[in-house]
């Protein structure tokens, strides 16, 4: 990009470094404290790194390191880097489960822009939640920004057979459950299934929300599948520094990325992915933000128009994200759907998608498929709607075994995830494989927030019969690297008196996911009755953050953000008065 230069007075920092107050004078003092000479950052676009780099979060454990490269970008470009450590939020160890962080990363993300002499941002993060909760808050602060993700770890090894982080610790453990591996094989797996820094290489949620924040136009082209690390990353980190302060001098705000048309085609590539089920409510959450409107029938309408490409495992059945990335990654994939993108919206890096997808290929039709050749012919995710889930559901049928697709059986219920854990393999419940398990108070305010318990456990007696599939019903949601008939996201949630609350063991339940139905076979007579008996269960929190989310926590089909975050309205800045 040659674009214009801004003076130094038409920076947002000039007004903490370069007036003739007191202020300002106490802000170079200290910045003479930190050590900078004047020439090193006065007059140039600072740039703020927000980095969730910890000890305890292995997908983001080398972001320390990459920041280096992404100074190193913004020194060249002629900006000025600080480094802002925040929240980091890792799938594996944050308990209950850090979809309760979401918000408060999205909330520390604003308010850190916001707070500081910040030009513009690059922000680093992937494990999950990490994206959108960066995206959200950028979008609401709404400076030029580049998001760094932090790239799948190296694909899992064991016995001469490639393992995939998650999806293959679900099958294992199945395995280890059905007597048919033993603890030495467990201790080998457990050195195996994760070899390197980096998220889940797998087309997990990670991997989802990164190829989509690279389709929104908000990362550097072709960065969302580099290995976390190969050097490729480091120059990729490099090149979002000097990006950034590219931005910053055009004035190419968030909000001039974060349309309409991208928030489509962003669902258009998860859908076209075979992508995670969280990236539906990830997505609603983020175009709130942006002030665009997304809802479920936007991913219904959408899922019926895009075939599944990507061969990527858990929704394809062979390939892991480095295979996907010297395929061509997503420039390749979304050389494949040209046609269903809005081409002529702008990116972080180029003025249309059209320029930026010049020349983007693939190398390998296994890998990503040829459009008639594809591993789906309809986006892996449906939108149910039915008298149990008026306010819609999801499942990712592409991950199911066919058979139940279409099914009607006796429901099973638990109403919490202990009781489930502790009763499940509990013969007398008489769980068949017809039977359909009904997991309630796991959804944004019962769980609270909305745990990954989606994929109940098969009972033990039919896996040592083989059963491998049941249709499962919650409120919850479901790791993007697990698999199975789950129907999520179910709204409204039991917790609040959805129609999930009213659900006995032994009710006919029907799940036809060619017709998009969930029904209740009970008649609404018999579901009132049952309604005026039912008592809210009692709070969870009583006090601090967890009792501000469920206040404010919104449900699965508008996102789960806060219902004060995603009001709209302005904030001032706190220099601009
Ligand atoms: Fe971090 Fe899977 S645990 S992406
Ligand atoms: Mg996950």
């Amino acid at each position: 990009m040659n674009a214009p230069r801004k003076r130094p007075e038409e920076l947002r920092s000039h007004q903490w470094y370069g007036t003739d107050g007191l202020r300002s004078f106490s802000h170079r003092a200290r910045t003479r404290q930190l050590g900078y000479l004047p020439e090193e950052h006065l007059g140039k676009p600072v740039i703020a790194i927000l980095n969730t780099w910890s000890d305890i979060n292995p997908c983001h454990v080398h972001l320390r390191d990459r920041a280096q490269a992404v100074k190193r970008g913004v020194w060249q470009a002629g900006g000025f880097p600080l480094e802002f450590p925040v929240s980091t939020l890792s799938e594996t160890f944050q308990k209950p489960t850090p979809m309760l962080y979401r918000n408060m990363l999205a909330m520390e993300t604003e308010e850190l822009l916001r707070s500081y002499p910040v030009d513009g941002a690059v922000l680093m993060g992937g494990c999950d939640k990490s994206t959108p909760a960066l995206l959200m808050g950028a979008a609401s602060a709404d400076l030029p920004t580049v998001f760094v993700p932090a790239g799948p770890m190296l694909p899992g090894h064991w016995r001469g057979e490639v393992l995939g982080s998650g999806t293959d610790m679900w099958k294992y453990w199945d395995d280890k459950r059905a007597g048919l591996i033993g603890d030495c094989e467990m201790a080998e797996l457990e050195s195996g299934l994760a070899r390197s820094p980096g998220h889940c290489m797998t087309m997990g949620t990670a991997s989802t929300l990164t190829a989509a924040a690279e389709a929104l136009g908000v990362t550097v082209p072709g960065a969302s599948s580099i290995p976390a690390v190969d050097s490729g990353h480091d120059r990729m980190a490099a090149k979002a520094g000097m990006t950034a302060v590219e931005l910053v001098h055009r004035d190419r705000r968030l909000s001039a990325v974060l349309t309409r048309d991208a928030f489509e085609d962003a669902v258009t590539t998860v859908l076209g992915l075979g992508g995670s089920t969280n990236a539906v409510i990830h997505l609603i959450a983020m175009a709130g933000r942006a002030g665009v409107r997304l809802t479920l029938d936007d991913f219904d309408r959408i899922a019926r128009t895009v075939p599944v490409l990507a061969n990527v495992r858990p929704g394809g059945r062979k390939y892991l994200m480095e295979d996907f990335h010297f395929a061509g990654g997503l420039p390749g994939f979304l050389s494949r759907i040209t046609d269903l993108l809005h081409l002529e919206r702008p990116t972080v890096s180029h003025d249309t998608l059209r320029e930026q997808l010049a020349g983007a290929r693939v190398h390998d039709d296994d890998v990503i498929r040829t459009r008639d050749n594809p591993v789906a012919s309809e986006g892996g995710v449906a939108v149910l709607r039915g008298n149990l889930c008026p306010d819609g559901a999801v499942i990712k049928h592409i991950a199911a075994e066919p058979h139940l697709l279409r099914h009607t059986g006796p429901a099973v219920v638990f109403d919490d995830y202990k009781t489930m854990q502790r009763t499940i393999n509990d013969p007398a419940l008489g769980i068949t494989a017809d039977s359909v398990l009904v997991l309630r108070n796991a959804g944004p305010k019962g769980g609270p927030g909305m745990p990954e318990y989606g994929m109940l456990p098969i009972p033990d007696h039919l896996l040592k019969q083989g059963v491998r599939d049941m249709v499962r019903i919650s409120d919850a949601r479901m790791s993007g690297t697990s698999y199975g008939a789950c129907v999520l996201h179910v709204a409204p949630e039991s917790y609040v008196g959805g129609p999930l609350a009213l659900v006995r063991t032994g009710d006919l339940i029907t799940l036809d996911v060619e017709a998009r139905t969930l029904r209740l076979e009970v008649d609404d007579a018999e579901l009132e009755r049952r309604r005026a008996e039912w008592t809210p269960p009692p709070v969870r929190y009583e006090r601090g953050y967890g009792a501000l989310y469920s206040e404010q926590i919104t449900q699965a089909d508008t996102g789960c953000d806060f219902e004060f975050l995603a009001r709209p309205g302005t904030v001032q800045d706190p220099y601009a008065g």
